[in-house]
């Protein structure tokens, strides 16, 4: 009797630190084993860049698996989605042939990114900035300015949230836009903006156009996922953002707002968590983090430069230097612990090269002296911690043409036979550069 085949593997890719491990490139790697590709959290804070066929695109709302016309992409009813970008996305992609038909859906329950929480957010972090509350710190968060909190914080309000699903429902809409505006132009003076006041007319005009544009692609992306697992397709889910950014278990206040470790899936997509066996978590060779918020790695000295400048560590969104420093396991091990991950992906090993000696955060330093190995996953208690490094010493060769890992020099075998074991998780992956055949595969990745 032949083999039976092997049951479809649902794959969930999700980021160990905060954020920008370079999920896109592991994404665009296993779209090809898997038919459906899903994102359920965050909004176009997230920003990944695929190069394909010698072509860049830059993609921050809609999975890189549109670049594959056979995959389906979905973006189901976590995600808070901008109809300006998600347009914009659309028409760029198609002006450079791309075709978007069957193989975009997006949720109806998904909410939007309205006009004024874009402005809401920058002129929050505007009015926080220049109000000093300790050591010369303030209370902005430093976030994308994409409208991302106010947007979550309206799904929660519920009474003034607008949904993807309103977007076709013109006369629904203009009723809730007329108290919405007044309200939202209230709390907007109250943040000394000088803005006039919101006209409930012009934005539903604006958000009916955007309804018609998107109708065709508008669904129950539940029922969708559901009905695609019992025909035996495969679902990769992508997460956007990082474990560290999680509203709920990341360096709170410091984070986004919404679910973007693994736990996000469930209630993100409807999708329950028992069916999803394999999640890879994706993690730098080293560390960075955008915006403000405890960061007990950074070095703010020639190495965090170095790692900066070989790294290209600037943001894709918002084009920030991002903060570097050295890889903190510490992290790292609690946010796989918080998404179950069973194997890991180590990105960007090829940045460190040339350094003399290399350090892994092991442990915290209490501030009463004593030694713990546990993540402290709120910004003021975390900010107190030490780290505790193990020092291994580096490897001068470039490595970005290796191609297997047995291949590398001895030192940076050594440094990822460490990760491995104190990590207790198995190196599927490791990347050495940009482009697909700069990967080293362990089998399964
Ligand atoms: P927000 O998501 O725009 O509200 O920003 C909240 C915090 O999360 C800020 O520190 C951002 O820099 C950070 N952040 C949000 N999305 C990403 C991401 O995709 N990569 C890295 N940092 C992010």
């Amino acid at each position: 009797m032949p083999p039976s085949p092997a049951p479809p593997r649902h794959t969930a890719i999700v980021g160990l630190q905060w954020g920008d491990e370079g999920k896109g490139k592991i994404v665009d790697l296993l779209t090809a084993d898997h038919d459906v590709v899903v994102r359920y959290n965050g909004g176009a804070n997230a920003g990944h860049t695929v190069v394909t066929g010698g072509e860049k695109y830059a993609l921050h709302l809609i999975p890189s698996g549109i670049l594959y016309p056979e995959k389906v992409c979905v973006i189901a009813n976590g995600v808070v989605v901008d109809p300006e970008t998600l347009i914009h996305e659309m028409n760029t992609l198609h002006q450079r042939g791309i075709e978007i038909g069957d193989n975009l859906r997006i949720s109806s329950r998904a909410h939007v990114v309205m006009p004024y929480h874009k402005v809401h957010d920058a002129a929050l972090e505007t009015f926080l900035s220049k109000t000093v509350v300790e050591n010369g710190k303030d209370l902005s968060i430093g976030t994308t300015r994409r409208g991302i909190g106010p947007a979550y914080a309206d799904k929660v309000h519920r009474s003034t949230a607008i949904r993807i699903g309103d977007l076709l429902e013109p006369d629904l809409l203009h009723r809730k836009l007329r108290v919405i505006c007044a309200i939202r132009t209230a709390e907007l003076s109250a943040l000394n903006l000088d803005t006039p006041p919101l006209d409930p007319d012009e934005l539903t005009d604006d958000l009916i156009a955007h309804g018609q544009r998107l109708a065709p692609f508008i669904t129950d992306t539940t029922y969708l996922l559901h009905d695609f697992m019992a025909e035996g397709r495969s679902i990769l889910f992508e997460g956007a953002n990082a474990c560290l950014l999680d509203i709920d278990h990341g360096t709170y206040p410091y984070v986004t707002s919404s679910n973007c470790s693994s736990l996000g899936i469930p209630a993100g997509t409807g999708v329950p968590g028992v069916h999803i066996k394999r999640v890879l978590g994706i993690m730098k060779a080293y560390t960075t983090r955008v915006g403000a918020g405890p960061f007990p790695t950074e070095q703010e000295n020639e190495i965090g430069h170095r790692i900066r400048k070989r790294g290209h560590e600037y943001g894709t969104t918002t084009g920030r230097p991002r903060r570097c420093g050295w890889l903190d396991l510490v992290a790292v091990r609690y946010s796989a612990m918080i998404c179950g991950v069973t194997g890991l992906a180590c990105m960007l090993l090829d940045v460190l090269s040339g350094l003399d000696e290399i350090q892994i955060c092991t442990g915290y330093r209490t501030p009463d002296g004593s030694i713990t190995d546990r993540f402290i996953p709120d910004a003021h208690g975390l900010s107190a911690m030490q780290p505790v490094y193990e020092t291994l010493p580096g490897w001068q060769e470039e490595i970005d043409e290796a191609t297997q890992r047995s291949k590398l020099p001895d030192n940076a075998q050594r440094y990822l036979d460490r990760i491995e074991i104190l990590t207790g998780l198995p190196l599927n992956i490791v990347s050495v550069g940009p482009d697909r055949n700069q990967t080293l595969k362990a089998v399964p990745a």
